[in-house]
């Protein structure tokens, strides 16, 4: 029996397979037609059977049916079939075959692994950028952006570029030269802000705080009383560096106390944690698509109220930057103009497209639960190693978890054995972190138990082998416990309900 067919054996139907793994019923259908299981579907099979079939059967199997097929060429007419051929003599000089990633379990500060719907959803043939067929999936692109923001704000797209071209783009539109900017740093991109506000010509007054600690509400007010011609504020919601939150309304209530306009980087919350933007009233926030969105890297998901549309129409002075020109790029994803402005990424726009829509599935309060539930359950298992965590507990991100490296440990000598015998990915600290702490992630679908028992076991494992008095087993018995404590509140919550 073919993996296929044992999946319909296991589940009962075709029908109930696809909804075990939220699929549509012609993709299984196809699977038994075909007679195997897609490799990319490998983890995804292995994981909803809960092992009953192993990934490793499925991949045999797809690249048995399946195999990629890689030209060989003899060695000494490696490119293309001309030896003589004049352009050769630029070709690359060593024999290049086509790339086929390890799989790796990626749980570092993004990105993270993508599900196999999205990435299917992006395998899919390409169409123009203007094809009334793509121009809908924007409108419905939108519309679930608007949802994992909280937001009715008609200027809420995806930004053709990676975060830091959502920081940019909202630095660049917003603040002119001469502008004074209050920027909030209490870790690594708190600093970027400061080089943009440097670099578009503002006025920047930093206000900083220590690397694991959130920005200090007084500190601002403070700061805003001595600028009162400030005319921005900016702050990062939760710094990845650290993996510390702050609080984003409050900062944003001081700042319009004070007639100031707020920047917000939502990179690594959006998804992850509560982040609403009506509710709070932010004025301009960013995110990026590789991190609890889940998706393929390379996009940034932007939201602006009307008051920033207004500022920036305002301005008298041109936008120093064509590309990223708030007014024009407008006409692109504006439903009621749609002119050529730049080729969007169509296929990463289908791939953005399905992690949203399946983020509206599982519905926002459950993502967020997710990540919470995940959090205390790795939280319970590393403690249980001894390890500390750099922030305190009230201001953790449970999607970025910053520990500190056990004294006496080759920390990227750990990572290194977690990426080559188990794997997994984390990661490093980053400025005055870099060799004192790990950065385990838990976003979008990197956030699920199996990684955390993973990862607890192996750095369990890997710390014990080194010499620490780690005893193996410890964290993933801790984690258990926490996950059954859980589903008891839980169970006993839903019973008051009922
Ligand atoms: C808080 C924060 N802001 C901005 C960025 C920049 O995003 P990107 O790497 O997608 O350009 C990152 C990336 O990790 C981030 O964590």
């Amino acid at each position: 029996m073919n993996c296929a067919e044992r999946l319909v054996e296991i589940f009962g139907s075709q029908a109930d397979v696809a909804r075990a793994f939220q699929l549509d019923r012609a993709v299984v259908h196809n699977w038994v037609k075909t007679g195997y299981v897609p490799a990319r579907w490998a983890g995804e099979v292995e994981r909803v059977t809960q092992g009953r079939i192993s990934a490793l059967d499925v991949i045999h199997e797809a690249s048995a049916k399946n195999p990629v097929r890689v030209k060989s060429r003899p060695e000494h007419a490696p490119f293309g079939l001309y030896e003589s051929e004049p352009m050769s003599q630029y070709a690359p000089a060593k024999r290049i075959q086509s790339f086929h990633p390890p799989q790796r379990t990626l749980m570092g500060p993004g990105p993270t692994e993508i599900h196999p719907r999205v990435l299917t959803t992006m395998s899919q043939p390409a169409i123009g950028y203007l094809d009334p067929i793509f121009v809908e999936m924007m409108e419905e692109l939108k519309s679930l952006l608007r949802y994992v923001y909280q937001t009715k704000n008609a200027l809420t797209f995806p930004l053709s570029g990676p975060g830091s071209v959502g920081m940019e783009y909202c630095f660049v539109n917003m603040v002119a030269p001469g502008d004074k900017v209050l920027v909030c740093q209490n870790g690594v991109f708190g600093g970027r802000m400061l080089e943009n506000a440097i670099r578009v010509g503002g006025t920047p007054v930093v206000v900083e705080d220590k690397w694991g600690e959130p920005v200090d509400p007084q500190k601002l007010e403070d700061a805003l009383k001595k600028n009162k011609d400030a005319k921005v504020v900016a702050f990062v919601h939760g710094e990845t560096s650290t993996g510390c939150q702050s609080d984003a309304k409050l900062l944003t209530q001081i700042a319009h106390k004070h007639g100031a306009l707020v920047i917000v980087d939502a990179v690594t919350t959006l998804g992850g944690t509560p982040v609403k933007v009506d509710e709070w009233d932010i004025d301009a926030i960013y995110s990026a698509s590789q991190k609890c969105l889940s998706c393929t890297p390379g996009l940034s998901p932007v939201s602006f109220s009307d008051r920033v549309v207004e500022h920036v129409k305002k301005r008298k002075d041109k936008i120093r930057s064509w590309f990223m020109d708030m007014n024009l790029l407008f006409n692109y994803w504006n439903a009621g103009t749609r002119t050529y402005h730049h080729t969007a990424p169509t296929n990463s726009l289908f791939a953005l497209h399905e992690a949203l829509l399946l983020m509206r599935e599982e519905g926002l309060e459950n993502a967020w639960a997710r990540a919470m539930r995940h959090h205390l359950a790795l939280k319970a298992g590393l403690e249980a190693m001894g390890i500390k965590f750099l922030v305190k507990e009230h201001y953790q991100l449970p999607q970025m978890n910053a520990v500190l490296c056990p004294q006496g440990v080759d920390e990227a000598q750990v990572r290194r054995t977690l990426l080559n015998e188990f794997g997994i990915e984390i990661g490093a600290g980053l400025g005055p972190l870099a060799g004192k702490v790990w950065r385990i992630g838990l976003m979008g679908y990197s956030c699920r138990p199996d990684n955390v028992m993973l990862c607890l076991s192996a750095l369990g494992s890997v710390l014990s082998d080194m010499g620490l008095a780690v005893h193996v087993g410890d964290a993933e018995a801790a984690a258990h416990g926490a996950y059954a404590q859980m589903h008891v509140k839980d169970a006993q919550r839903k019973k008051r309900a009922a």
